[in-house]
């Protein structure tokens, strides 16, 4: 499907408690490992319960033919020694095969204006570096300035090697 639906077909509203589980299956089918293991490694139930108990207004779904097709949950950041607030998007994402149609747009739009309700001068996203679908979009939105950010990983689970005395 490529065909950009329409605000009647589309509707952006609130998340509510009955959401969390088809947010969480999206999520699932989106942040697999292959996709990215990052994301997948943070995505679980526990981020979605976390976000929509801290910051419910800035959680929200699109929904299709009353079923849930893709969401988005951010949060604000306010720092003691700065008079900025940062909005920051932690997750977003549309269902594969009505990606390109202007849900993910239709969301950021939502979320941007809930943000500057509350007073954010400036939103922050973060992503794999290799994920060019998703910086594709972030640049549509109006972002800029990509820093580099390193990610990096260390195993605890690996047996470790015994130290053997000379
Ligand atoms: C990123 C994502 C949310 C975009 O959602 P979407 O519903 O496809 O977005 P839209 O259809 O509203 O597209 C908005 C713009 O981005 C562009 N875009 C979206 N996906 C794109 C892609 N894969 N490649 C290139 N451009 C893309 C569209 O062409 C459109 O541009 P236009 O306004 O000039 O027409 C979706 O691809 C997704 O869920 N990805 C997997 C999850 C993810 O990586 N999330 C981001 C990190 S949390």
């Amino acid at each position: 499907m490529s065909k950009i639906l329409s605000p009647e077909e589309l509707v952006i509203r609130i998340m509510t408690i009955d959401d969390l589980a088809a947010v969480f299956h999206l999520g699932e089918q989106l942040f697999t490992s292959e996709y990215s293991s990052s994301m997948y490694r943070t995505w679980d139930e526990y981020e979605i319960t976390t976000l929509f108990n801290s910051d419910s207004e800035l959680c929200i779904v699109a929904e299709l033919n009353e079923e849930v097709v893709g969401f988005a949950l951010a949060t604000t950041v306010e720092k003691h020694n700065s008079a900025w607030k940062y909005g920051y998007l932690v997750w977003i994402g549309t269902r594969p095969n009505l990606q390109k149609c202007g849900a993910g747009k239709a969301l950021f739009e939502e979320i941007k204006g809930r943000m500057v309700e509350q007073g954010v001068r400036m939103i922050i996203i973060d992503t794999d570096a290799d994920n060019e679908a998703g910086i594709h979009f972030f640049k549509k939105q109006g972002f800029d300035n990509i820093q580099q950010h390193v990610y990096m990983t260390l195993n605890l689970s690996k047996k470790r090697k015994r130290r053997t005395k000379a």
